[in-house]
């Protein structure tokens, strides 16, 4: 009896070791309610209420995660053709692509002591992007009906992608406004004059005009209402610090570096010759109906306005021969952009 009694008592004690053994926080553990502690206490706040908020919490799951039901719902189309929502979720993929490109180009931008190896990491991963975005344009030149697309864009007007925040956002970062204005009207001003004096002139701005009329069309007058006090306030913020700028900043042997000459070109290419020329043919695909083609949704000359030689935008002239300037956007043959 006694010596089931020494039995019983040993193994309570082997189960409190053990139960304490399983009880002891591992060293990795206590360093990190360590460091919580201390995270909380820095700002006055007391640790133990997160862990309980931790412990009560429910796990993350993908469909929350990325928001997924939400994202599943933001197509609106407004009309009954099926091929109308392939157009809404093309512009929003496009949109979030927008978004991307953003992500590397600030990321060039908030980087002190730039070297040419991180611009040219960012850049190339800006460059992925766009080069997504210019292959995959298919989706609209072959993904949709023409007739259900002829119809269904009656009831979008006047809306049109060149209400594109980001798209003017992208061209912002990207160079010196004094790039942006419209080709001949440069010779009036000089480089470094403040964006509140070249925001005016704009390719764009000069650009969307009535057919008829030469007046600035109504998608433009809208977009201007809603965005131009924030992209003047952009502009403003990366009159210092846009990729150009970044560029010209940096010492002259990194400035020069082979790898980012060629990403910055290709860039430059890509945002404003291949992309631009996808989306031309696009439209004219759609548009061009001989004798005469269609008026856009937003109204504008589009086909003199649309394509890349007449635009002559070019974010780092200082980057192209003569040659390539004079020829900026013409010969540009199928196999380079696919359509
Ligand atoms: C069938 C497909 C498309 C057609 C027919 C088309 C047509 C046009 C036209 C005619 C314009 C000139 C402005 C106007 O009068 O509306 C324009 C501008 C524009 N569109 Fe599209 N578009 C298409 C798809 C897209 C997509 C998917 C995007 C992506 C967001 C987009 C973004 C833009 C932008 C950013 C502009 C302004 C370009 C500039 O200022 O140079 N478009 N589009």
């Amino acid at each position: 009896m006694l010596q089931l009694l020494v039995k019983s008592t040993e193994i309570t004690e082997i189960k409190y070791l053990m139960d304490n053994e399983q009880d002891q926080l591992a060293p990795k553990s206590l360093e990190l309610v360590h460091k919580l502690k201390q995270k909380y206490e820095a700002t006055g706040q007391d640790m133990n209420t997160y862990l309980e908020g931790l412990y009560h919490a429910t796990y993350l799951s993908y469909w929350d995660y990325i928001n997924l039901d939400t994202l599943l719902t933001l197509q609106q189309p407004k009309t009954s053709f099926p091929d109308e929502r392939t157009f809404i979720i093309y512009h929003q993929i496009t949109e979030l692509f927008f978004q991307l490109i953003r992500n590397s180009l600030e990321q060039i931008s908030e980087t002190e002591n730039l070297t040419a190896e991180y611009f040219t990491k960012q850049l190339n991963r800006a460059i992925n992007y766009l080069e997504h975005l210019k292959n995959s344009f298919s989706i609209m030149f072959d993904g949709m009906d023409r007739e259900q697309f002829l119809t269904f864009r009656t009831s979008l007007t006047p809306a049109s992608g060149f209400q594109s925040a980001q798209y003017r956002i992208i061209e912002i970062y990207s160079t010196d406004v004094f790039f942006l204005v419209q080709k001949d009207l440069r010779g009036s001003f000089i480089i470094e004059d403040a964006p509140e004096k070249l925001m005016d002139f704009l390719y764009w701005r000069r650009g969307a005009v009535e057919m008829e009329s030469l007046k600035k069309t109504f998608t433009l007058r809208q977009f201007e209402e809603k965005y131009l006090p924030s992209l003047l306030q952009v502009a403003n913020e990366y009159r210092d610090k846009n990729l150009r700028q970044k560029w010209l900043k940096m010492p002259e042997a990194e400035r020069w570096n082979p790898d980012l000459v060629a990403a910055m070109r290709r860039f430059d290419h890509l945002a404003n010759v291949e992309w631009p020329l996808v989306h031309f043919r696009t439209a004219t695909r759609y548009l061009d109906r001989k004798p005469q083609e269609l008026a856009a949704t937003g109204g504008t000359n589009w086909k003199e306005y649309m394509q890349p030689k007449n635009q002559q935008v070019t974010y780092y002239p200082e980057l192209w021969s003569e040659v390539e300037e004079q020829s900026w956007g013409k010969n540009v043959t199928k196999e380079q952009i696919g359509i």
